[in-house]
C-alpha cells in the first residue's frame, strides 16, 4: 500500500471564516485508516483556530515560517515554541517565496531547519529551480545544493520526520505544472541523494510535489513511484478542488 502526504499551503490567503470552514474540511478528509496524512499551512493568526479545529482528528497543522532565534526581544518574529504551543506539528522551511521574495539564504534557512528539528517541529523542506535555471539545464545541480544546506551540516538523522518537497519556481501559482515526467525525475534524483546518506531514509522519506497542483492533474503525478503527495497552494483554498485531490490519492493508497 502506498502512503502519501497532502498539504494545504494556503500563504497569506483567508479570513476568519475561510480558516473554520477550510479547517473543518481538512478535519472530515482525515476521518479514514487510509495511509494519507492531511495538513494544513494556514497563516500565523489563523493556526490557533486551526489546530483547535483539527484537534482529536488525524489532520495536522503546520506554520508557514519559523525564527530561528529562540523567544525574546525580535520584534515581529514567531519562535518555534510558539508555534508547538498552538498545537502544529509542522513546519514550511525554504518555500521558494520566501527564498526568491523575502531573500532567505542558504544559511538562514539552515539556521531555521535545525530550531525546527531542535524543537520537534517537522519541517518540509522546500527546493526548487527558476525557469532561467531549467533552461540552463541546473536544475538537478540547484535542488542537490538547497538540499545539500541541510544534509550536509546535519546529516540524514535531521530529515527523519521530515518531507522534502519539490517546488519548481516557474510552476508555483503560475498554471504551468511540471509534467509527471519533469517532476519524477527531480524526485528519484532528491531520492537517490538521500539515500547516498541513507537507504532507509531514502525510502519511508516522503517527497512531495508542489506547483499549480489541482484535482485534474493531481493523480497523474501521484501515480509516478517517487511522487509521494502534494504542497498544494491555490487549490487547497477551495474546499471542492482539495478534497478531489485528498480523495484521489485515498483511492491510489487504498
Ligand atoms: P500553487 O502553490 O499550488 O498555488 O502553485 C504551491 C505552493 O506554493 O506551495
Amino acid at each position: 500500500m502506498r502512503r502519501f502526504w497532502l498539504g494545504g499551503n494556503w500563504k497569506m490567503h483567508g479570513n476568519m471564516a475561510q480558516a473554520h470552514a477550510l479547517s473543518t474540511c481538512a478535519r472530515k478528509l482525515a476521518q479514514t485508516e487510509l495511509p494519507v496524512q492531511v495538513v494544513i499551512f494556514p497563516a500565523f493568526p489563523y493556526l490557533q483556530l486551526a489546530a483547535q479545529c483539527l484537534q482529536g482528528s488525524k489532520a495536522m497543522c503546520g506554520a508557514q515560517d519559523l525564527a530561528y532565534q529562540p523567544p525574546g526581544a525580535f520584534t515581529g518574529a514567531v519562535s518555534g515554541e510558539m508555534i508547538l504551543d498552538v498545537g502544529c506539528q509542522y513546519v514550511l522551511i525554504g518555500h521558494s517565496e520566501r527564498r526568491h521574495v523575502f531573500q532567505e539564504s542558504h544559511e538562514l534557512l539552515t539556521r531555521k531547519f535545525a530550531r525546527a528539528v531542535e524543537l520537534g517541529l517537522r519541517p518540509v523542506l522546500c527546493v526548487g529551480e527558476t525557469l532561467s535555471q531549467r533552461e540552463a539545464g541546473q536544475s538537478e545541480h540547484v535542488v542537490h545544493a538547497q538540499l545539500a544546506a541541510v544534509l550536509d551540516v546535519f546529516g540524514p538523522a535531521a530529515l527523519r520526520g521530515a518531507v522534502l518537497a519539490y517546488e519548481p519556481v516557474w510552476a508555483i501559482g503560475t498554471g504551468k505544472v511540471a509534467t509527471p515526467e519533469q517532476a519524477q525525475a527531480i524526485h528519484a534524483h532528491l531520492r537517490s541523494i538521500v539515500r547516498n546518506h541513507d537507504a532507509n531514509l531514502a525510502s519511508s522519506l516522503p517527497i512531495v510535489y508542489g506547483g499549480s497542483v489541482k484535482a485534474s492533474n493531481a493523480s497523474s503525478l501521484f501515480a509516478q513511484p517517487d511522487i509521494d503527495g502534494a504542497l498544494i497552494g491555490g487549490s487547497s483554498l477551495d474546499t471542492l478542488e482539495f478534497t478531489a485531490i485528498v480523495e484521489g490519492a485515498k483511492d491510489l493508497a487504498g
